[in-house]
Parts: C-alpha cells; sequence; structure tokens
C-alpha cells in the first residue's frame, strides 16, 4: 500500500517537473525571440545612425560649398580681389606640406585661405571698396571680417580648425595683428600660414592703386616682413617655393 503511495507521488513530482521543464524550455524560446528581436531593433537603429551621420555629414559638406560660393561672389564683384582666396589657398596649401604638415592638416588650411575673407560679406560696400585710405571708425569696421568670418563657419563641426585659422588671419608675428593681438608660436600655425599666402598672394596681384610686383620685389618684401610681421620660418618656405614657380601670379 505504501508502496503504490510511493509511486503515485513520484509520478506526481515527475509530471511537475515535466510541466516546469516545458514551462522553463517555452520562456527561453520566448526570451531567445524577444533577444532575436532586440538584435535586429538595434542594427536597424546602428544603420539609422549611420544614414544619419552620413546625411548630416552632405548637409555640412553642401554648407561648406554655400560658404564657398558666397566667398566667390563677394571676391568676384571687385576685379582686383577676384582668385584671391583660391591662389591663397593653392599657396596655403604648399607652404604647409613644405612645412611638415600633414596632408589632411594641410587640406584645411587650404580650405581655410579659400574661406579667409568671407567675414567681408559683413562690412558696407562703401568701406569694402573706398579708393582712398580708411578712417579710423572704417578701419574698426574693416577689422571686424576675421571674427564675422569665423562666426559665419563655426556651425560647420568638421571645419572647426578651419574656424579658428579664419579667426586668426590678420595676427602678426609681432603682436601688431586683430583680433586678437596674439604673437609668434600663439598664433595657430595654419593662421601664420594663411597671413604669409594672403601677404604673398597680395603682393603679386594688381591691386587698384599699384600694379602687381615682380616675384623678386615681392620675395624682397616677404623678407622685410619676416620676424615682423611675418612667421621667418614660413616666409622663407613661401619663398623658396614661389622661386621655381613657372608661371606669373595675376588674376583670373
Ligand atoms: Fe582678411
Amino acid at each position: 500500500m505504501a508502496g503504490q503511495v510511493g509511486l503515485a507521488q513520484a509520478l506526481s513530482y515527475a509530471r511537475d517537473l515535466k510541466s516546469l521543464y516545458e514551462t522553463s524550455r517555452a520562456r527561453e524560446r520566448e526570451l531567445e525571440q524577444i533577444q532575436e528581436r532586440l538584435r535586429a531593433a538595434y542594427q536597424q537603429s546602428l544603420q539609422y545612425a549611420i544614414d544619419l551621420r552620413k546625411t548630416y555629414r552632405r548637409l555640412q559638406q553642401a554648407s561648406f560649398q554655400s560658404l564657398l560660393g558666397l566667398a566667390n561672389a563677394l571676391e568676384a564683384k571687385d576685379v582686383y580681389t577676384r582668385g584671391h582666396s583660391e591662389r591663397v589657398a593653392a599657396l596655403a596649401r604648399r607652404i604647409a606640406l613644405a612645412a611638415g604638415v600633414p596632408p589632411p592638416a594641410a587640406d584645411v588650411i587650404a580650405q581655410a585661405g579659400l574661406l579667409h575673407d568671407l567675414g567681408k560679406i559683413g562690412i558696407p560696400e562703401g568701406v569694402l571698396r573706398k579708393p582712398g585710405p580708411l578712417s579710423h571708425e572704417e578701419w574698426v569696421v574693416m577689422r571686424r571680417h576675421p571674427i564675422v568670418g569665423a562666426q559665419i563657419v563655426a556651425p560647420l563641426e568638421f571645419f572647426a580648425e578651419g574656424a579658428i585659422i579664419v579667426r586668426h588671419h590678420h595676427e602678426r608675428h609681432d603682436g601688431s595683428g586683430y583680433p586678437d593681438g596674439l604673437r609668434g608660436e600663439l598664433i595657430p600655425l595654419g593662421a601664420r600660414i594663411v597671413a604669409v599666402a594672403d601677404v604673398y598672394a597680395a603682393l603679386t596681384s594688381d591691386r587698384a592703386y599699384r600694379p602687381r610686383l615682380a616675384r623678386a620685389e615681392a620675395a624682397r618684401r616677404l623678407d622685410a616682413e619676416a620676424g615682423q610681421t611675418l612667421d621667418p620660418r614660413l616666409a622663407a618656405l613661401c619663398v623658396d617655393l614661389t622661386g621655381d614657380d613657372a608661371t606669373p601670379e595675376r588674376p583670373v
């Protein structure tokens, strides 16, 4: 009798265990399915993030191109400045590479060269194209253009280094520049490079008040400014690089 009760209990335990086992297996399968759905959702959100990043980059590039168009339009209004930024950009890249700057950073410096005077868009025409010397008040307005330019390009996250170069392209080696009066190596390298290229490109281009200078004379002027307003090493590199140029610099 006692044996039969024991057997019935054992069978009941066995059934309970089987039921528990089946329940837990069902849970496991459910969990596996949930995990699989989660994995798929994660993969999809990852893909969305990649797509979003690509779109964001394209938007930033499109914004950069628009600003470039704006800078070109600004220059094109004046026969004497037409093509100036392109010359500055090309020369700045060459100086940067010769100074040992890695190519990607040299590209950013060249891009900053393209946009360095964009802030002039905020300067009234009467000041920008005044034939005679500027008054004190007009200079105050003119000297704002590096800050305005840096503010315009600030939303371009990929161009943060470029914005710094735009802001400081009128700083001078001896600290007499603007907007912050930085001196020597406190001036960002890219800004020092663009400054040298800017001066050289301006000297070798026709201006309303003088014809373009011959290379030798431009090199002499650069030498005179080396260590004063311009970084001496970069000015020397610019003179070396442009000494071999076969084609004359002139406004396009
Ligand atoms: Fe400028």
